[in-house]
């Protein structure tokens, strides 16, 4: 199967992948989504954050997390005290995957979850970010990101909140999504999965230094 190989750039800083990534055709979400969005951040950054994939305002705007997933990740940072110019925040896949749904306000477009074709498919673009930047701190928010850089055994649920060493960096950390959180539909379980996703980040940025 094609995968971001092909497109990646001969000198892989992050400028250059970037820049390449516009172009990436290695799986069909190209297609229907506005625009490849691209991690962004200072490439001397100690902590790299890692979503799943842009939702309908990141596809908008081409930026990550600027949506309600982002608002929430915005306080995160504020309580947490770091500034969110030092970290760099990417995501798995780079397009985003949807479906059209018509109803009475218009048309909505549903993010869907990427199989795992597209996940391969885009990897080597999240690995790319990772080798030009060597973070002390890769956190992975959610599943995907979790399944895709710690092993697809990987369940958020055991084994949040605990630093381990994988082939990208040796502390690497996986909490929840804040799109999980805001979903959460029991009100004490929410305030349970923020506090738990508020420390994970604290044990994140006191590791990173
Ligand atoms: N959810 C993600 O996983 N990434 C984004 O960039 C936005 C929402
Ligand atoms: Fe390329 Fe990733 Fe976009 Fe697929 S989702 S076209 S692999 S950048």
């Amino acid at each position: 199967a094609e995968t971001a190989t092909n497109f990646m750039p001969e000198h892989k800083d992050l400028v250059s992948l970037r820049r390449a990534a516009e172009s990436c055709r290695a799986c069909s979400l190209h297609q229907s989504a506005t625009q490849t969005v691209f991690g962004e951040g200072p490439r001397d950054a100690r902590i790299v954050l890692v979503g799943e994939q842009p939702g309908d305002r990141e596809d908008l705007q081409g930026h990550p997390f600027v949506g309600p997933a982002g608002e929430l990740l915005d306080e995160a940072f504020q309580l947490v005290g770091i500034q969110r110019s030092e970290v760099y925040i990417t995501n798995v896949v780079k397009h985003f995957k949807f479906t059209e749904t018509t109803t009475s306000r218009g048309k909505r477009r549903l993010h869907q979850k990427p199989d795992s074709r597209e996940i391969f498919a885009c990897r080597p673009w999240l690995e790319a970010e990772l080798s030009a930047i060597r973070p002390n701190v890769v956190v992975c928010l959610g599943a995907t990101a979790a399944q895709a850089l710690c092993g697809r055994d990987f369940r958020i649920t055991k084994d949040r909140g605990k630093i381990l060493p994988t082939e990208w960096c040796t502390q690497t950390i996986a909490s929840w999504h804040p799109a999980a959180i805001l979903r959460m539909p029991d009100r004490l379980r929410r305030k349970q999965m923020h506090e738990q996703w508020l420390s994970d980040l604290t044990l994140a940025m006191d590791t990173a230094g």
